[in-house]
């Protein structure tokens, strides 16, 4: 059984889906405070078979203890966090709680049951400012500009001197890149809390008429038309990045770190008129300053997961924007309102 910290969150909850189609029994903790119980019902629905879910808190040992007491579990796959840029700069306590004590209190439950092997969901905001593209796993980890990204790095390196404290532990840093889109269903996707920070969140809004116009942060970076370019990569291509990174941590000790992205970016610019396409709604933006902490570009180097783990993203721009788009048609308010049962879900 694999256990999955922040199972019902956007990307925990299509891991738990592609999990249990590989046929794994799962068990989600999550204290869905950024997140919907309706996310487990629709995997499970998609799955065909049910999810063991816990509403609790990953910071709680006992909890955790009684856990790995209860349920045969062999592995973790650890995406509980807080992941708000803006919200870390002023609250930067809970984000430390959450994102490094979070994994301390994991780290320790699952030693304490002799469980050893565990992913982590990092993120290339742990690379800061780099000028070399693509970024590799050889790029050194930089300064990030915020707590959230500096939890993450700090979470890095307290999984790091576990693991040379002990040979047993075995443990994969998996630092995505940009995730977006949803799955084919449309009925698992993004589910934003009030204003999105993020592009594609936004985008969306605005095509489905819930936002007037995109605020584009910049036209004056370096890069080929201005604004700035990442590298976007379809959520079930990260999540099936995962199941690989686990199994690869079966027959290996120590830390390993994979990049989990497409290679390629994109601009903002590019996103807009891509996502103009597949919905066949216009997008109105209007030009703003920089967003402060903002890097110009960033894509990585997929090459060693692609060596190490065999897996590499299959799923192209047009996929990820058609698939985010019928996540939104779906479900203009994402789960929260949209309290009634999809038509698929009711057949
Ligand atoms: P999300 O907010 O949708 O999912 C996180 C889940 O963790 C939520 O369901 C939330 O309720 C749960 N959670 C938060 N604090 C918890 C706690 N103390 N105890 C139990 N559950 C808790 O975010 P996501 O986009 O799915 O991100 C998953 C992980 O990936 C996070 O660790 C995030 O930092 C990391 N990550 C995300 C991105 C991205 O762009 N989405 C990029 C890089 C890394
Ligand atoms: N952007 C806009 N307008 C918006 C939102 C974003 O122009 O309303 C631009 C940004 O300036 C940037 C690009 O769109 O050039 C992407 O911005 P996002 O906020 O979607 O993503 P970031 O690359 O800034 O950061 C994301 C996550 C971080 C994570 C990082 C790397 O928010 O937590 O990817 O994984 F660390």
């Amino acid at each position: 059984m694999i256990l999955v910290t922040g199972g019902a969150g956007y990307i925990g909850s299509h891991a738990v889906l592609e999990l249990l189609l590989a046929g794994h029994d799962v068990l989600v903790l999550d204290n869905l405070c950024n997140s919907s119980r309706q996310a487990i019902e629709r995997v499970e629905y998609l799955a065909g078979r049910p999810v063991n879910f816990v509403k609790g808190d990953v910071r709680n040992r006992p909890l955790l203890n009684a856990l790995f007491a209860a349920y045969p579990i062999g592995a973790v796959m650890h995406f509980a966090g807080l992941k708000a840029v803006g919200e870390s700069v002023r609250e930067p306590l809970r984000y430390y709680e959450t994102n490094v004590s979070g994994s301390i209190a994991l780290c320790q439950a699952m030693a304490e049951a002799g469980v050893f092997r565990l992913v982590f969901s990092s993120s290339a905001t742990v690379y800061g400012e780099t000028s070399v593209m693509p970024i590799s796993e050889q790029c050194p980890t930089g300064v990030p500009t915020n707590p959230y990204g500096q939890s993450k790095l700090m979470a890095e390196n307290v999984l790091r001197g576990l693991a040379n404290s002990d040979p047993r532990w075995s443990i994969g840093l998996l630092r995505y890149f940009n995730p977006i889109g949803a799955h084919e269903s449309g009925l698992i996707g993004e589910d934003p809390n009030g204003i999105p920070n993020n592009l594609l969140p936004y985008m969306l809004q605005v095509a489905i008429g819930r936002r007037k116009e995109l605020n584009i942060f910049g036209n004056d970076y370096a890069t080929p038309d201005g604004t700035g370019v990442r590298d976007y990569i379809h959520v079930v291509d990260l999540v099936k990045g995962h199941l690989r990174a686990l199994e690869r941590l079966e027959d290996t000790t120590g830390v390993h770190v994979w990049n989990l992205g497409t290679g390629q970016g994109h601009s903002v610019l590019e996103m807009v008129r891509a996502l103009e396409e597949v919905s066949g709604r216009t997008i109105r933006y209007s030009i703003k300053p920089r967003r402060p902490g903002d890097i110009a570009q960033c894509w990585s180097d997929p090459r060693k997961a692609w060596s190490e783990l065999g897996w590499r993203a299959e799923r192209d721009l047009r996929t990820m924007l058609a698939d985010a788009w019928r996540w939104q048609l779906q479900n203009p308010r994402g789960y929260t309102v949209e309290k009634k049962v999809p038509a698929a879900l009711a057949s």
